[in-house]
């Protein structure tokens, strides 16, 4: 069984990411800040200049065993030397989403939006990791983070484009779409 990791996303002036990008997409924006740092466990969400946004890994809901057993084979681990560029979108769905049984959320997120099956070929140049917010009673229901390297910054817009055009989309309520760059902070003066 994968470990349960939890992770904080702490932005504002100091942080090994720079925020390139704070783009609202759907719903209220997140407040501007120039840096991100993403710090293991929970304790550190008081210490944010900007905003700390907390998530978990968890367990699968929707992944079968084949589909399982093709990630495994083709996904890429974080923290590659190369992958210097970095999207996170914190995402929330409707009350309507949560109100589905899972087989019928199963059905839309798979079987019509094939989010699983259209995204793997996007692997293993995109390498991801989904936390889960919901259940801390956060802002987002999701936070999605995502690295790669810039020459496939053009492939991840394809990819995001893709994934907001299928039915599952028409459940996001709130999405906030951030693209940083791995940069040493500036030197103090
Ligand atoms: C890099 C290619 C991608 C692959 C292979 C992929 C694959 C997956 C898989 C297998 C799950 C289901 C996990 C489970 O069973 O609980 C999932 C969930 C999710 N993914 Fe992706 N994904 C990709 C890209 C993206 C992108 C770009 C976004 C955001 C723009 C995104 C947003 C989400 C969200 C919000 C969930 C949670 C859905 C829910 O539980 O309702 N994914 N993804």
């Amino acid at each position: 069984m994968a470990p349960i990791i939890p992770m904080t996303f702490l932005a504002g002036a100091s942080g090994r990411w720079r925020i390139t990008r704070i783009a609202q997409h759907t719903g209220p924006s997140l407040p501007p800040a120039a840096r991100l740092e993403v710090h293991p466990g929970h304790d550190r969400a008081a210490a944010a200049a900007a905003w700390a946004l907390r998530g978990s890994t968890g367990h699968q809901r929707y992944v079968e065993q084949a589909e399982k057993r093709q990630l495994v084979a083709v996904q890429a681990g974080l923290e590659r030397k190369e992958a210097t560029c970095a999207a996170l979108i914190p995402i929330r769905k409707s009350a309507a989403w949560w109100e589905l049984a899972q087989d019928e959320r199963r059905k839309i997120f798979e079987e019509v939006s094939r989010h699983t099956a259209a995204s793997m070929k996007y692997l293993p140049a995109i390498a991801r990791r989904l936390y889960h917010s919901r259940e801390l009673g956060e802002p987002f229901d999701f936070l999605t983070w995502f690295e790669f390297a810039p020459e496939h910054a053009a492939l991840f817009e394809e990819l995001v484009g893709l994934l907001r055009a299928t039915e599952e989309w028409t459940y996001v309520e709130r999405e906030v779409d951030l693209r940083l760059t791995l940069e040493p902070e500036p030197a103090a003066p």
